[in-house]
């Protein structure tokens, strides 16, 4: 097997992070690997944002979990109220990559841009996670302040969020594959 379908097969979504921050080289190459991404008519109408600030990580853990707190779903709604759990498992950097509204398909060229950088962080042991609840929370209304604060550019919407970190503790197995997925016609 070629190093890139190892490196594809053997991504997995990281819960678990050391936290010695990703060093300046490795966050350069995810970011060309994010900008690398196809995009329609090559318009790349992408921003990324990376946030590192821990006061500002700390703002949208607590912004999502005062949500989760109010939600009818028992687990949902103890997750917001333990002092202990983050939102994105406490990785020491997250990558919101926002769209332009103005170009085609701003939402499918940010995912692609943000699985990119998923592969390329597996290549460099960095592991990540797509975190919805901060995707969700920064496209309503009582996130627009904290957008501004991320200046998140004007006319732009977040298309994906994710931690990255580098991996510690176990990497968990995939999950079997759906069947029936695929349909050839030769
Ligand atoms: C659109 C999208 C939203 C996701 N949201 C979350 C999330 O909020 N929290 C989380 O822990 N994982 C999230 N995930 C990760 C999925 O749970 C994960 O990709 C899936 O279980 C398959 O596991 P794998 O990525 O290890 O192959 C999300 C993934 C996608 C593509």
């Amino acid at each position: 097997m070629n190093e890139t379908i190892n490196t594809i097969l053997k991504r997995r979504s990281i819960r678990n992070y050391k936290q010695q921050q990703i060093s300046k080289e490795d966050l350069n190459t995810l970011l060309e690997a994010g900008q690398y991404a196809p995009s329609a008519v090559n318009e790349q109408p992408w921003h990324f944002t990376i946030v590192q600030n821990k006061q500002m990580l700390g703002k949208l853990n607590q912004a999502c979990k005062d949500i989760m707190a109010k939600s009818k779903d028992p687990q949902m709604a103890k997750s917001g109220t333990d002092a202990n759990f983050c939102i994105f498992y406490n990785a020491p950097t997250l990558i919101i990559i926002s769209g332009d509204t103005k170009t085609i398909a701003p939402q499918i060229d940010c995912a692609l841009a943000m699985e990119n950088m998923f592969l390329a962080g597996e290549s460099l042991n960095i592991g990540s996670c797509w975190i919805h609840g901060i995707y969700n929370f920064l496209l309503s209304e009582g996130g627009k302040q904290l957008k501004k604060e991320l200046q998140i550019p004007e006319g732009f919407n977040v298309c994906a969020v994710a931690g990255f970190g580098y991996k510690a503790g176990e990497i968990p197995e995939a999950a079997e594959r759906k069947a029936g997925t695929v349909t050839i016609l030769q």
